[in-house]
């Protein structure tokens, strides 16, 4: 059955795409040694090498007894700094790196366990010194830069999506001033990325979830890029076509590592993808509903994808391209695909559903275009919010099952208030 989503879809001519032949200088690089596999875990003693080690790390119970693990293999730290919170912010980061101003011998190295919070932590702390106010003054003074430092990080990612573990830059939440920044330094690529799929098995489904979107969203997010290259974009297609795949029956079934490994496989491309291009329009979309609404930033970076994708075919040849070795020869088929992806794991592709007020959304398009991140996406703002208008035209109709989030799960993302 044809759904209503399907026909505003088509109803609208796409844009003639615009082949872009023109031959490009492009580079691509990424220093960061990874070592992927089941039971990688144990090589962590081989690569902390005897060095003066901190720990940064959640504490609940799982991340201790995986820290314990650590701790045994690697020995004892000089610290560790355990009281981690989610979209680390001034004041949390500011009692973290005074933690790591405590020992009295300098740290030689820093071992981050965890998500993408736990790994641009230890960034922070890397360039801090054990001093915020440095970090702080980088960031929002632009002053400083000589006053950062640099202790080598290795990276144990315990999610698959943030990419942290390969990318050279952290973010960092001024929640007071409603703010996000973005600590981006070459020096603060991991030295090594530790990529164990077995650690993301406890992981339970909402986390599961929203971090393979965010790959997923770090992936299409770099191929409509100004940034893109043809290195990135391969590493795109396979991470988002990874995604699109292995998700569905990863979100039905959280123990099988096989499936648990193929995500953080996709994941990690991704994060090489995006660590040359750098996010867009999503994720500068993604900041302030974050930070305002509290949508959790896999979640609100991914649910705008299709509109977004639907703005940007036809803009560019090598994008359209790459964007159909994912999709398929029919793009527009592609955003029907997407919303019924996102819409089958339970998200809404609509931002009222996420709690943000149509017409707030209108405006915050415009102001992400404004957004470093929004510079790099290729689409231009006009299409974007036609493709807004239509997809809200459709799927907002009181009634229309067909247009709406219909999944037999309930959209977990959707706010009561
Ligand atoms: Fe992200």
């Amino acid at each position: 059955m044809s759904s209503t989503r399907e026909t505003f879809l088509r109803d609208s001519e796409a844009p003639g795409t615009q082949a872009s032949n023109v031959s490009r200088q492009w580079s691509f690089y990424n220093p960061v040694q990874v070592t992927f596999g089941g039971g990688a875990l144990s090589r962590i003693s081989e690569l902390v090498d005897g060095r003066r080690y901190v720990l940064v790390t959640y504490g609940d119970p799982h991340f201790r007894e995986i820290a314990a693990r650590v701790i045994a293999s690697a020995g004892e730290p000089l610290v560790v700094i355990d009281d981690v919170s989610p979209n680390p912010s001034f004041v949390s980061l500011a009692k973290s790196c005074a933690l790591l101003g405590f020992p009295a011998e300098s740290p030689e190295a820093i071992v981050a366990l965890g998500g993408g919070s736990v790994i641009d932590t230890a960034k922070v702390l890397s360039a801090s010194s054990g001093d915020f106010e440095r970090v702080r003054r980088y960031l929002v003074d632009h002053e400083g830069e000589e006053a950062l430092g640099s202790v080598p990080i290795i990276a144990i990612p315990t999610t698959a999506g943030t990419g942290s573990e390969v990318t050279c830059w952290a973010s960092v939440w001024d929640t007071g001033a409603g703010r996000k920044y973005s600590l981006s330094r070459p020096n603060l690529y991991p030295e090594h990325a530790l990529v164990d799929p077995e650690l993301t098995l406890g992981m339970p489904r909402m986390l599961t979830v929203s971090t393979a979107l965010d790959a997923l969203s770090h992936s299409l997010e770099s191929i409509w890029n100004v940034n893109a290259n043809p290195v990135s974009t391969n590493f795109a297609v396979l991470a988002a076509s990874e995604i699109l795949e292995v998700l569905p029956p990863l979100a039905t079934d959280l123990a099988s590592l096989a499936m648990r490994s193929r995500m953080a496989t996709a994941a990690l491309l991704a994060g090489l993808a995006f660590s040359n291009t750098r996010t867009a329009l999503a994720h500068s979309l993604s900041y302030p509903i974050t930070l305002q609404y509290g949508v959790p930033h896999g979640l609100a970076c991914s649910f705008s994808l299709p509109m977004l994708l639907r703005a940007v075919i036809g803009q560019d040849g090598e994008c359209d391209e790459g964007l159909r070795r994912i999709f398929g020869e029919d793009l527009l088929a592609g955003v029907v695909r997407l919303t019924d992806f996102l819409t089958d794991l339970g998200v809404s592709v609509l931002a009222e559903d996420h709690g943000v007020p149509r017409e707030v959304f209108c405006d915050l398009i415009t102001a992400a275009y404004a957004g470093e991140r929004g510079r790099n996406f290729i689409g231009p703002k006009d299409l974007v919010l036609v493709a807004e208008e239509q997809q809200w035209a459709a799927l907002s109709r009181p009634g229309d099952d067909a247009g709406r989030s219909d999944s037999t799960t309930p959209p977990a993302n959707r706010r009561s208030k």
